[in-house]
């Protein structure tokens, strides 16, 4: 069950162009698990149909005429009363300034004004009607009534012009999303340290000593805290894949680097979540210019890397310990054996034991096998699934850790 999971979200679509981008956000929400209702303007529907979004989201999808229609007189205070989250992406200029002024002339109008949920604002806009004095105090207008607004992007605008007024991009939309209807979430106010990615340790400006993780797991688990109301702080090592919203990101390269980010966060924070493979060796020295392949192949002295869950479980700085402190075991063989020693060697309250001979699990792949180990002794075997519902389980027992 995700943040989105049978969350009600009425999303109204104003007339810009970027109107066509808000079918892909309405089918993204739905597959999320969402029940989204459409509202569209009259000049939105120069762009789309309501047909458009009735078919990607399975839900009505309603225009001015249901202003006039049969249930005219509670359709605008059903739809403001029963959802979750009113959004309005794109929202156009003349539609801010309607919504500052608590104009309400329209379904959309009308209904914002009788709604009782958070209401998010993406503005789009071409040219320079974003920076315009008007916009900008309607928006802050808005703002300083509780509106959440997400600023659009800077780049090329269908004018032709370049500027700032693109509709921010669907992912980052879906973000700001979780991120206000998780802010109550039962982890608000705590404190959430998750690693992720695999640590590149150089041998010289070119190369680096790496591993497989490509982060995905680290960063669904940074998302599942987001979405119960964490603030979430998300160390990572580099990797290909997106920030989650509402993170605030620490960007790391080496071990040591990632140690030194870990400690200083981690104190005060609730829990650590080491989702991080680290490398546990780096070569000793690291070629100041490019090692050529003229002098033959290289020796490359190691050395050991500080294990970072140990530094945080056995701190002597006078720092306090997170309450939660997490890690994962990847394993090739005698899972639930190193998993139980790592467990007790770091001193952790939950090990996530993950077979990485299965092609099924572990590095790359988009679903995992994980058996949880926790201090007490209790175990828990999770069926094969997606990294993001391991994620969600594994905050749930965290939350649980945490009391
Ligand atoms: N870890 C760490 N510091 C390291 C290496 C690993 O904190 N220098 C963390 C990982 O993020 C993970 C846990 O320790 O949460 C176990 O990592 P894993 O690679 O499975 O085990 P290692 O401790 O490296 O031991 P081995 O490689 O011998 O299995």
């Amino acid at each position: 069950m995700s943040v989105l999971t049978n969350k009600r979200i009425l999303l109204g679509v104003t007339g810009s162009i970027a109107a066509y981008k808000a079918a892909d956000l309405a089918s993204k929400l739905t597959q999320a698990g969402a029940h989204v209702d459409v509202i569209l303007t009259d000049s939105a529907q120069k762009f789309v149909t309501p047909l458009t979004f009735q078919s990607v989201t399975g839900c009505r999808a309603y225009t001015d005429a249901d202003l006039w229609g049969d249930e005219a007189h509670v359709l605008h205070i059903g739809l403001g009363h029963n959802a979750d989250l009113l959004v309005i992406a794109p929202c156009t200029a003349n539609t801010l300034a309607k919504l500052a002024r608590g104009q309400a002339d329209s379904l959309l109008t009308v209904t914002a004004l009788a709604s009782n949920c958070p209401l998010l604002l993406a503005p789009a806009m071409d040219g320079g009607m974003y920076d315009h004095a008007a916009t900008q105090e309607n928006l802050d207008t808005l703002n300083k009534r509780g509106a959440y607004i997400i600023e659009p992007a800077e780049g090329h605008l269908a004018s032709g012009l370049t500027g700032k007024g693109r509709l921010a991009e669907t992912t980052e939309l879906i973000g700001h999303i979780r991120l206000l209807l998780g802010r109550d979430g039962w982890l608000a106010k705590r404190k959430v340290i998750v690693t992720a990615g695999g640590t590149q340790e150089p041998l010289d400006p070119v190369r680096v000593l790496t591993n497989h993780s490509s982060g995905k797991q680290g960063y669904a688990i940074a998302q599942a805290a987001l979405d119960a109301g964490a603030q979430v702080t998300l160390i990572t090592a580099p990797t290909a894949l997106i920030h989650p919203v509402g993170a605030r990101v620490m960007q790391v390269q080496t071990a040591r680097q990632m140690l030194d980010a870990v400690l200083q966060e981690s104190a005060g924070s609730d829990a650590l979540i080491m989702a991080a493979a680290v490398a546990d060796f780096r070569p000793k020295t690291s070629a100041k210019d490019k090692i050529k392949k003229e002098g033959g192949a290289p020796q490359i002295e190691l050395e050991a890397t500080d294990d970072i869950l140990k530094a945080v479980s056995s701190r002597n700085d006078g720092k306090t310990r997170p309450k939660a402190v997490v890690g994962f075991a990847a394993e090739s063989r005698d899972l639930l054996e190193n998993a139980s020693n790592k467990l007790k060697s770091k001193g952790l309250d939950m090990i996530a034991a993950n077979d990485i001979s299965a092609s099924d699990a572990g590095f790359a792949v988009e679903t995992n096998r994980i058996t949880l180990l926790f201090a007490d002794g209790r175990e828990e075997t999770l069926a094969l699934m997606s990294k993001t519902e391991v994620a969600e389980i594994m905050i749930e027992r965290i939350g649980k850790l945490l009391g």
